[in-house]
């Protein structure tokens, strides 16, 4: 579970003081897919990367699974993010000089896994890459890359899944692939997924929409089919 309070960040810009993130406090269950919506420049990236422990809020708490992410020193975040969260950027984000295959492997071998290789190709075969482990990202097109990053992202197995606009440098079909493969992972392996979307496509097949305007929440609607709601 991630557990929220009183989360504000406030930013200085030009010698003035900018609230970003103003008293957000919510809860998202273990399991549920939230879909985070809102316009540009209303703290969606911002709240999204202190939930990975990115970044440090400047004021409030941020709890997954009871363990306040805000107040733990460097290291145990380190750990905690290597092993709890796994992150999916808009822009993709791999590193160009390893092949896809080694990008899925890093997070693996960060941690010490003694099969990285082989659990990397069967990640790419998961993701329909398999005949693209060794091209390099620049061989790859924008929705193969997309769909490395996922692989990478949940190569540890994170009890959370973190997506800001995993499909926003996409085509419909190919991302549509992409949205596939993120459901595939919160239904059948229960990662929490908090996903930030532009897409009302793709916030359709979440359990719960969290609208943010100016750094607070103006809605939050939970499906009835949400997991933890009560029949
Ligand atoms: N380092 C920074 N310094 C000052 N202001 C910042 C900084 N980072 C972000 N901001 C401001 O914070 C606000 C929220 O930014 P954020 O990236 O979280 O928005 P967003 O909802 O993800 O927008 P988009 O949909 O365009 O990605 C914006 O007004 C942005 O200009
Ligand atoms: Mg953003």
């Amino acid at each position: 579970m991630i557990a929220i309070r009183n989360l504000s960040m406030r930013l200085s810009s030009g010698g003035r003081e900018v609230s970003i993130l103003d008293d957000i406090t919510f809860e998202v269950p273990a399991k549920q897919f939230l879909a985070i919506v809102g316009p540009s420049g209303s703290g969606k990236s911002t709240l999204l990367g202190l939930i990975a422990g990115m970044d440090a809020p400047t004021s409030g708490t941020i709890a997954l699974d009871g363990r306040d992410i805000t107040s733990l020193p460097e290291d145990e975040l380190a750990r905690l993010r290597r092993e709890k969260v796994g992150y999916v950027f808009q822009s993709f984000h791999l590193i160009p000089t390893l092949t896809a295959r080694e990008n899925v492997a890093v997070p693996l071998e960060l941690a010490g896994d003694p099969e990285a290789d082989g659990k990397a190709d069967a990640l790419l075969r998961a993701v329909g890459l398999e005949a693209r482990g060794q091209h390099y990202p620049a061989q790859l097109s924008g929705g193969e890359q997309q769909r490395v990053a996922v692989a990478r992202a949940f190569a540890n197995r994170p009890a959370i899944l973190l997506a800001d606009e995993p499909t926003g440098n996409l085509d419909t079909a190919t991302g549509q692939q992409v949205i596939d493969l993120l459901i595939r992972l919160n239904r059948d392996h229960g990662s929490t997924l908090v996903l930030v979307t532009h897409d009302p496509a793709l916030a359709a097949y979440a359990d719960r929409v969290v609208r943010l305007l100016d750094g607070r929440i103006a809605s939050d609607e939970l499906r009835a089919s949400a997991p933890g709601t009560p029949p």
